[in-house]
């Protein structure tokens, strides 16, 4: 049958996932499958601070260029993930700043440095970055991080500038979960992308996560979400779409899954500006769910044995 990147073609919109290097290079079906359906990727890991520079000055993109170098062999996009984050940091960083050995104005020499290597050393084979990753709590206050505590609510800004220096031609997004709707975290970065793009800082996108649970309600004005981000000249895009619930699945969880993920593809598909839909794996064998959350899984497309679950078929069929 068709798969799911042919379908995505005549659509314009891009197909992705998030692909376990591990995986890649151990599991012949995982390869051959992360080809087959999909024409972008995302390293679920391995471009993150922690893995790319583990001792400070020292840094090992082997991981990430194997993934980039995968891609360019299956003619498929690579989002590039993350650059600003308060999880998945090094040791040497955290442990600098809380012993003060590290302070404010070296801290914003490093971020600088580390933003300028990473968008440098990709520069041409990355389309978009997530350029700052979960920076609000979903009251729309700023979260508390480390960059926050350190640098001040003008590390956002500056972030997005330094990204935009080391490769002009990348798509620059925010990225956050609990943003599908029409809500107090995404109205804060409604607001927050207005001021910036005012002020020409170049914010291109605005990226959901779309971690979703099928015991909470779906997510009201999804569409009215992505078409107000829009009207501010930005794009948008599902970035790590999974849809989890509590353990064992049966038939009735199962088919709202697939109603989940079809209605978040649905909104995608049916505004220009979403430029693509990504999930955060495709199969259940490989899924950060049960390690994360306690008593849930089964959050993806395939399951354990890569047979199609009814969210792929939802999926095909909306495509
Ligand atoms: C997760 C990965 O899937 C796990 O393998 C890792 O242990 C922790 O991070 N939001 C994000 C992603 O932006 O980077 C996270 O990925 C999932 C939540």
């Amino acid at each position: 049958h068709a798969s799911l990147r042919s379908l995505a073609a005549r659509q314009d919109v891009r197909i992705g996932t998030a692909v376990d290097t591990t995986a890649l290079s151990g599991d012949r079906t995982y390869r051959a499958l992360t080809a087959r359906e999909f024409n972008s990727v995302t390293a679920e890991n391995v471009m993150k601070w922690e893995v790319i520079e583990p001792e400070r000055g020292t840094y090992d993109w082997s991981e990430a260029d194997a993934l980039v170098a995968f891609a360019k062999r299956h003619g498929q996009a690579v989002r590039g993930h993350t650059l600003v984050w308060h999880n998945q940091l090094p040791a040497w960083l955290t442990s600098g700043v809380a012993d003060g050995s590290i302070g404010p104005a070296e801290l914003r020499r490093i971020l600088r440095d580390h933003i300028t290597t990473q968008v440098r050393h990709f520069r041409g084979d990355v389309y978009q970055w997530d350029v700052v990753n979960e920076v609000f709590n979903d009251d729309g206050t700023l979260r508390d991080s480390l960059w926050l505590q350190q640098l001040g609510p003008s590390y956002i800004a500056d972030a997005f500038r330094w990204a935009h220096a080391a490769d002009p031609r990348a798509r620059l997004f925010l990225n956050d979960y609990n943003v599908e709707g029409v809500n107090a975290k995404s109205t804060a970065y409604h607001e927050l992308a207005g001021k910036l793009r005012a002020q020409g800082v170049p914010v291109h996108g605005f990226g959901i996560q779309g971690h979703l649970d099928i015991q909470y309600g779906f997510p009201g004005d999804v569409r009215a979400n992505l078409e107000r981000f829009a009207a501010l000249g930005m794009q948008t895009a599902f970035t790590e779409v999974d849809v989890r619930m509590d353990l064992p699945a049966d038939d009735t969880k199962l088919t709202r899954q697939a109603d989940d993920y079809r209605r978040l593809l649905d909104a995608c598909l049916n505004v220009r500006s979403c430029t693509s839909f990504t999930v955060w794996g495709f199969t259940d064998k490989y899924s950060w769910v049960p390690g994360w959350f306690e008593g849930q899984g089964t959050a993806n497309l395939l399951n354990e044995d890569f047979a199609p679950k009814p969210a792929y078929d939802a999926v095909r069929r909306e495509l």
